[in-house]
């Protein structure tokens, strides 16, 4: 393990190997502007044996968040025989600490291996978007509408039951919905082929998507379980400031190799 001493904000940026809630500890209050992050899922996964302590990661997670400051928590449940929901326990957990429950989301994935014989395949991940107050970004991602150009819409309704209409042009763009679709695997999850040799990577794109919703150019960005250092590469692709803790030596060893592999694409080399 790195030795940690305080951290002054200013140096609150890197890749650290430790476990979050004693990295944490020593983080100052409310200096995190955005927290991007997934948790093992009821130990589905074997990390090493290393220890999963919710509340106390969710009680810290919730001190270094700026007021206004954003978590997004992406979680599943175990699913043997039926759903532990582990994950509704953790977002009531997080409501009753002071965050407020902004939004569920869901992560739908677009290829998923997960067959059950006597229930519908699942599909979805949650993503729990908490805030400390209300978000002070919102940067709302858009898609494309349908149906554009121009059309006959109807705009007043009159005593007469007539229906009056005006040839208006339709918006080409909308706000997205609250699901969001991504492929997994190689080329969907991430196209570094060293990110597979950590078990259970989420989506970059998942990632940025959430960082340009919640978070501005310059802020700090977190991850406290960041495994192979997703939400930190695209965090520095988004000209953010990242930070990322892993307990796992190894892990952060793949963070880094991914992180260093991105900086030199972005600047030729030149670090
Ligand atoms: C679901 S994975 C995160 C994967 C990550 N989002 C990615 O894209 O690679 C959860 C991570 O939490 C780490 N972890 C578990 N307990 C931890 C703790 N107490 N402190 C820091 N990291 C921890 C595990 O080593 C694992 O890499």
């Amino acid at each position: 393990m790195e030795s940690i001493a305080y951290f002054p904000a200013q140096d609150l940026e890197g890749l650290f190997t430790a476990d979050c809630v004693d990295f944490m500890a020593d983080m100052p209050d409310e200096c995190i502007d955005l927290a991007v992050t997934s948790p093992p899922y009821d130990n589905l996964r074997d990390y090493k044996g290393y220890s999963f302590e919710f509340e106390r990661i969710a009680d810290g997670l919730f001190r270094v968040i700026k007021e206004g400051g954003v978590l997004v928590w992406v979680v599943g449940d175990k699913i043997n025989g039926g759903r532990s929901l582990t994950s509704f326990r953790q977002g009531i957990y997080f409501q009753e600490i002071g965050f407020n429950m902004h939004d569920i989301m869901i992560y739908q994935k677009k290829n998923t291996p997960f067959m059950r014989s006597n229930a519908y395949t699942n599909a979805y991940e949650f993503m729990f978007v908490l805030s400390k107050g209300k978000p002070k970004a919102f940067n709302p991602l858009k898609e494309k509408t349908v149906r554009n150009g121009f059309e006959m819409v109807v705009f007043n309704k009159g005593t007469d039951g007539v229906n009056r209409k005006n040839l208006k042009e339709l918006k080409t763009e909308k706000t997205k919905t609250n699901i969001w679709k991504y492929a997994v695997g190689l080329g969907g999850t991430t196209s570094d082929r060293i990110a597979f040799k950590h078990p259970a990577t989420f989506p970059e794109k998942l990632a940025l998507d959430h960082i340009l919703s919640w978070s501005n150019e310059g802020d700090l960005v977190f991850d406290p379980m960041c495994g192979s250092g997703t939400t930190c590469k695209m965090a520095f692709l988004s000209k953010r400031k990242y930070l990322g803790i892993d307990i796992s030596q190894e892990y952060i060893n793949i963070a880094k190799t991914r992180l260093f592999e991105a900086q030199q694409d972005l600047w030729g080399g030149q670090i």
